[in-house]
C-alpha cells in the first residue's frame, strides 16, 4: 500500500484525490488517509503531492514510520467503505497526528 506521512497535516491539498482510480484516499480533519486494503498499488497519487507526504510503504523514511500504522488504525472503526467521495471529511484523526501542534507549511 502507499503511505501518507506527516507534510501533509494541516495542508491537506488533495491534489492526491483526483488522481486515485478507486477513490482510496480518505480525509481527516488534519491530513488525508489511504486505506491500506482498497488501494491497488498505481502509484499516481505520489508524483503530484506538492509537499512529498506521500510513499510507497518500503519507501517511508524512517522518522516517519509510524505512519504506516496510523495510515491503518485510522480505518479500524471505519471499515472498507469502499469509496472516499461518498463520506465527505471524517471528523477525527488518528491520535499521533491529534497531538500534533499545529502545523504551519
Ligand atoms: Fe495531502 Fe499531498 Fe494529498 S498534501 S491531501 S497527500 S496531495
Ligand atoms: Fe493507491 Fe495512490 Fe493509486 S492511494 S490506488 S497508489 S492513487
Amino acid at each position: 500500500t502507499y503511505v501518507i506521512a506527516p507534510p501533509c497535516v494541516d495542508v491537506k491539498d488533495r491534489a492526491c484525490i483526483d488522481e486515485c482510480p478507486v477513490d482510496c484516499i480518505y480525509e481527516g480533519q488534519r491530513m488525508l488517509y489511504i486505506h491500506p486494503d482498497e488501494c491497488v498499488d498505481c502509484g499516481a497519487c505520489e508524483p503530484v503531492c506538492p509537499v512529498e507526504a506521500i510513499y510507497y510503504e518500503d519507501d517511508l523514511p524512517d522518522q516517519w514510520s509510524d505512519y504506516y500504522q496510523a495510515n491503518i488504525e485510522f480505518f479500524d472503526e471505519i471499515g472498507s467503505p469502499g469509496g472516499a467521495m461518498k463520506l465527505g471529511m471524517i471528523r477525527k484523526d488518528h491520535p499521533i497526528v491529534a497531538a500534533l501542534p499545529p502545523q504551519n507549511g
